[in-house]
This record gives C-alpha cells, structure tokens and sequence, in this order.
C-alpha cells in the first residue's frame, strides 16, 4: 500500500471516531493528530480563517510596526496576537474571550520579539555570539521564556537565523553572524532554550525561525530589497542554520519578505513547501512577515488583496501577520473555485497542532505574580551581567593599556554613550526599563570607587560637535591621566530598517578623537554598535578599543570589569570587521580570489587594503594562549571512521583567563571550489592562569568534511585537508 493511500485511510479512521464525540479534542489524554482533527471537523470557515490570523495589541518599540487599524471589531476567534503589554490582566482578559467566547473555545496565541530577553535585556543576539558561550546563551533563552510566560506570552519571534555578512543591513546585530556553523549552533541553543524540554511546560514558549529565507542578502544592505542568492548560497550558507533548529523541534517559522529568484518567499510554493517541509522536514506552521502579503502587490506578483492571499495560502503561510487578507479574501477564492478547502485545512491543523502541543488548551491562563517574582530574579541578573562581560571584545590593547594602571588617577570620560540608558539596551528592547540599565558612568565609578577621579564631559553627542561641547572637553583633557570616550551608534541605527551607508563613526565623534589625540594621553575608545564598525580611521589615534554591542542592563558594569581587570575578555568577533565599508560584504569563509596564488599585487584595491581591520575570531585576552602538539589519532582514515585532533593550550600569561578554541577545516581539493576554511567545531574554557588544557575535536567525515551542491545534495570526497586551529594546522587524508 503506498503512503497516500495508508493517510486516507488513517484519516477516514481517525474522522469517524473523532465525529462520534465532539469532545474528544479537549481531551489531553488522546494524541495531538486525533485531537486536531476532531476540533477541525467541528469548525466553520469562519471560524478557521480567524486561526489564520496574528493581529496587534498594544504598540511595539520597533518602529516599523507601531499602526494600528482603528475600530477594529476583535472577535474572540482570532488566533494570535502580537501581545506587546506586559499586563496579565488583559492577557487572561484575551484568553478569556477565546476560551469562554468563542463557540469551540479555542485558546489564543500571544507571541512578541522577543529578541534578546523580556525585561532582564542581555547583549543582543550579534554580542552572543561573540561569547561562544552555549551555556549563557542556553540560560539567557530560558530566562527570556520564563519572564515571557510569566507576562502572558507562549510565542517568540526568535531566534533570527539570517547569516549576515554585509554590515550596512541593521537586521545584522539580530544575527548571530557572517558564519553558517556558528549561526547552526546558536539557533540550536535558542530553541533549546526557549522551548524546554516539552513545548507544554511551564514557561516553555514556541521559537520562531526567521526569516526563512535568504532575507540577510538585502542588496546593498537596505532593509526590505530584493535578494539575489545562488543556489550554492542557499544550500551552503542560509539554510543550514534553519535545518539545525527544525532538528531541535522549532514549532513555528515565519516566512521572509526578500525575494529569490525574483519571487517573492511570501508566495514562494518551492521554499515554503518543497524546501522548507519537504526537504527540511518542518512540521509546525509557518506565520507571514508584517504585512507581507499586501506588500506582494508592491513587489509585482500579486495584482491585488484577492490575488496575494490565493498565492500566499498555495505557497505555504499559515498564519497571516496584521494584513487581514486571508480573512477578507479567502472566501471569495473559494467562491470562485480558484481554492479548495484543503489547503486551508492544512494550515489551520498546524496552526492548531501547536496550540495543542504548548498546552494552551489545558492552561491558557497565567497566573499573575508581582514584578519582582517574575522579572530580573537575581541569576538572571548574574547571567545578564556573565553575557556582557563575555561578549565583549578586546579589538586592540597597545603597550597593555588595559587594564587600567594604579598610575591612573584622574580620567576623562566623554562621548554620547557615557551616561547613555537607551541605547546600551540595543534593539529590540522588548520589556527592557531604562531604570534597570547601569550606564558606563555608575559603572565605572562602582568599579574603582575613590582610586579614580572621573571627569564626565559629553564632548561629542552621536551626530553633532560644536565648539561649545569641545572646548570643556580640551580643558580636561590637558589635566587627565587618561581618557575614555564611550562612542557608536544609537540603538535605532541598527534592527529592522537600520541600514547604514557607511559603516564609520559618524565625523562628530572622529572629532572627538582626533581632538583627544593632541594631548598625548592614552586614549580608550569604548565602542556601542549593532553592526561592526569601520575603525581604520580612528584606530591609529588610540590605544585600546572594547567593542562592548548592545550590552544589554549591565554593560556599564560589565565594561568596568574589564578596565578593571576583574573581567579577563574573552569576547572574540562573529562577523569581520572592515577596513572600510567599500570592502563589503566581507567575511572569512570565501572562495578563493582565482589570483590569488600570484601575489598581493592581483585582485587587490587600489585605494585600501585587501584584509579586514580586524577578522573573524578576533579577540584580545590580557593574558597569552600558546598552542602546541596538535596531533591526530589517525592520518590516513576511510568514510566512516571518525578522527580525533587535539592541541594542548597553555595560558603563559599571569591572569586566568577563558580561550575559545575555533577549529576549521581546509578542503584543499573538492568538486566544487570550496571556502578557503570553514568553521566546524568551538569550545570556551577556563584556563588558570600558567596551566594547560587539552582540547579535542572528535571529526565526523560526513558531518565536518562534506559539502553541498546547488541543489542541496551532500558529498564527501575523497583527499586532504588542513585541520586548522588558531596558528596550527595538520593535514589528514580521507581515503577512498
Ligand atoms: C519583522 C519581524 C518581526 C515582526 C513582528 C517585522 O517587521 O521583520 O522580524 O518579528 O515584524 O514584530
């Protein structure tokens, strides 16, 4: 009997006994398919399309979607909302009309972006990265989704999974970077985090994989352009950390604006179906972007409402995001015979199948606690505060500026981030309280108390200088031991629609520099971004750079830590930084320039340098790693066989401190031209300072040494390759 067969037979089964009791989906003990289809039965079109839909409640701080359609009648029958308020009340209030209200009593489903944490706000997604740490990145989801449900919310619209190399994009301080592998395994850690063990416990809430597909790939970095992605791009660097988080369980996608191949993904039939569940194997349901079915009119493939809901419903979205056009066009659709009613059925079974499987029907309510059980408890506080630390970077360290001296009495602290709340909370800000945040101010005057006499002078605010803001600033300047000038971007620089021509700090705080440069004092520059920056221009005038992100409440206190030296950094970069922009989009794991064996003097620029200011991985310690011994347990190995390569490392300095460990392969030989390395392995550890760690990478040939083609099929080809850790490498041959 073939498959389809045995499904409708299954099906007819499962309908006839769901039919004889229409209760039977209110029922936890039956299975999640029976109970699906035993509510569906029951269930008018009406009814159905109302599951279709996410509508709004409340405003959201992203700047882009605070409209709202007034006079709105809200029925209880919607099936989520984007649920900005924190207040239960009318989170049970919202619950109650869906379960009471409603004639089937179906729980709704309040999500929100959750980005980078509800309240206790951690460094935003970029700044994880650049920790390496799983496990903070493990606790900083959970305490996201506990401070969520506890808020009413059992959805999030995390993680972001767009690979970003092109730092003009603002969405990059979303991503977790410019390298597949490390985007895999964040997204798996975030979905881990955020679902729990099991979708239906307490303070589990639903991840949401965005933006499936390719979104990253803007052109020219502007928000919302068309996207022009190879196949080989797709299946080599955009997808694979989609396919690690939907093996970790992911219960929900939502579709991308950009296009591929000129269509657009909301009514991409081969992505949303063929690519994404087909070949994927996703099998939670897929929710729209903003209001991208209205914008398929825009992008010249639908010609009106009736025509975008017809295409987007064929191609694959089950949930329709704030545009109403599922509910005012579907019917019509049908009416005319240009849909059937399967294709509705799917989507509201998934829709409902997640429902069932977070438990909304046995719990849709939450129960109301004050804010000091459900926010900021005290190891949340100290995971936020761990995340900041580790995710900052050490970007440059002449004559170990850093830490900071005993010589140092009197510091002159200025630029617009000094005593900045908003911004240091990043993007996204979610429940973040400006009164929660420890500005660099407070957090360096904590951190050294009387040792230090700091001076606060703005000097520069983010785009403006003057003569009247410089001339207090070169007064102290001429009297200080040191200065430190906190600078970047503002918050709003960066996220959905942040895209930036030039990735330089704005001219007024290239001012500030240049200016603080004549006193021939150390100067620490502290840096606040979402994207990284192009520093070429500033980083001859100064002595130390800390690239903190968007830190998140405690990045005050976290960067104190690291003047003092009570932090060790360990932060080290998941996206390169440019020499300048013009460079973009630049990233580690490219293919080979075809000159490049012939020298410097091939395929270079004429007016800038070839490499990047500071690469991937980048990242200063105060202490010294020296690696040595790299060794493999076998040379010559065949398909099947697994090798083990490891190297010892030695922390020579005098501070214990935490390395991260990138292991990369180099596939010398392969069918189709491979990246010059490609990332396959990370650990963090500590090392006590004058010890010695050994680290291994147990090699999987299939997993680590394979490639994909352009239409996703994997091979593993016979040959060498380098194993490359930090300044070492070792070749090993997989035989045939
Ligand atoms: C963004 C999504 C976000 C959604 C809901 C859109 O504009 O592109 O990333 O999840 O709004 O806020």
């Amino acid at each position: 009997m073939n498959n389809r067969l045995i499904n409708s037979l299954l099906s007819a089964i499962l309908l006839v006994s769901c039919s004889s009791n229409p209760d039977l989906y209110k029922d936890p003990s039956q299975p999640v398919a029976k109970r699906v289809e035993s509510l569906l039965e029951q269930m008018t079109l009406e009814e159905k399309l109302g599951q279709m839909n996410i509508l709004v409640m409340g405003k959201s701080d992203n700047l882009n979607n605070t409209e709202d359609r007034e006079g709105r009648k809200l029925t209880p029958e919607i099936g989520a909302f984007i649920y900005y308020d924190s207040n239960v009340d009318s989170a049970n209030e919202l619950q109650r009309r869906a379960v009471e209200e409603s004639r089937l009593g179906i729980p709704v489903l309040l999500g929100h972006d959750v980005i980078h944490g509800y309240r206790t706000l951690f460094p935003m997604p970029l700044a994880q990265a650049c920790s390496w740490n799983r496990d903070l990145t493990y606790q900083a989801a959970r305490i996201a989704a506990k401070e969520s449900y506890m808020s009413g919310l059992r959805w999030t619209f995390s993680p972001m999974l767009d690979v970003a190399r092109d730092g003009r994009w603002g969405r990059v301080a979303e991503s977790y970077g410019e390298d597949p592998y490390t985007n895999a395994e964040f997204a798996k850690i975030a979905v881990e985090g955020y679902q729990g063990e099991n979708l239906s416990d307490k303070y589990s809430i639903a991840a949401c994989l965005k933006h499936f597909a390719g979104y990253s790939y803007s052109q020219s970095g502007r928000d919302y352009n068309p996207t022009d992605v190879s196949d080989l791009s797709l299946w080599e660097t955009v997808l694979p950390p989609f396919k690690a988080a939907i093996e970790s369980g992911a219960a929900t996608v939502m579709s991308a604006f950009n296009d591929l191949n000129g269509e657009p993904i909301a009514s991409n039939r081969e992505m949303l179906t063929e690519v994404l569940r087909n070949k994927l194997g996703f099998d939670g349901f897929v929710v729209t972007d903003w209001r991208s079915l209205e914008q398929l009119i825009t992008q010249r493939v639908a010609a009106d409402s009736l025509d975008a809901s017809v295409m987007a419903l064929k191609a694959g979205n089950d949930m329709d995001m704030y545009d109403y056009i599922y509910s005012r066009f579907l019917p019509t659709a049908l009416e005319r015979g240009v849909i059937d009613m399967k294709p509705i059925d799917e989507a509201v079974r998934r829709i409902l199948k997640v429902k069932f499987e977070l438990g909304l029907f046995e719990s849709p309510y939450t129960e109301k606690v004050s804010d000091e059980d459900r926010y900021l408890e005290s190891e949340s506080v100290e995971t936020a505060k761990s995340f900041a630390e580790e995710s900052m970077v050490l970007l440059k360290n002449k004559n170990n500026t850093l830490p900071l001296k005993s010589d140092i009495k009197r510091v002159l602290l200025a630029g617009p981030m000094v005593d900045d709340r908003i911004n240091m909370m990043g993007t996204w800000q979610s429940h973040g309280d400006q009164s929660d945040v420890v500005t660099i101010y407070d957090g360096l005057k904590a951190e050294f108390g009387d040792r230090i006499d700091f001076t606060y002078i703005e000097g520069a605010s983010f785009l403006k200088n003057s003569d009247k803001l410089m001339s207090n600033f070169k007064c102290s300047a001429q009297t200080t031991d040191m200065i430190i000038l906190a600078l970047g971007e503002q918050a709003k620089w960066s996220g959905e629609n942040g895209a930036k021509a030039s990735l330089d700090l704005p001219e007024s705080q290239v001012q500030l520099i240049v200016e603080g440069a004549k006193y021939n004092k150390p100067i620490v520059v502290l840096t606040s971004s979402g994207r990284p920056l192009a520093l070429s221009n500033i980083e001859p005038y100064v002595d130390a750079i800390v690239q903190m992100w968007q830190p998140g409440l405690y990045g005050g206190e976290a960067v104190a830590g690291i003047l003092s030296s009570r932090v060790n950094p360990s932060g080290r970069l998941a996206i390169t930084f440019p020499y300048t922009t013009g460079q973009l989009p630049i990233f580690y794991n490219h293919r080979a320039n075809a000159r490049s064996a012939w020298g410097a003097s091939q395929g270079s620029y004429r007016d800038a340098p070839t490499e990047p200011l500071y690469p991937f991985g980048h990242g200063l310690s105060y202490t010294e790693y020296e690696y040595s011994s790299l060794k493999v347990s076998k040379n010559e190995f065949i398909k099947g066989e697994k090798v083990t390569v490891s190297v010892d490392v030695s922390n020579v300095g005098e501070m214990d401190g935490k390395e991260t460990l990138l292991w990369y392969v180099d596939d010398c030989v392969a069918s189709i031209s491979q990246p010059i390395k490609k990332l396959k392995h990370f650990e963090k550890r500590l090392i006590p300072a004058g010890e010695s760690e050994t680290f291994s990478f147990e090699i999987d040939p299939q997993r680590d040494l394979s490639f994909v083609d352009r239409d996703g099929v994997s091979h593993l080809e016979s040959g060498d390759f380098y194993i490359i850790v930090k300044d070492q490498r070792i070749k090993i041959t997989l035989l045939d």
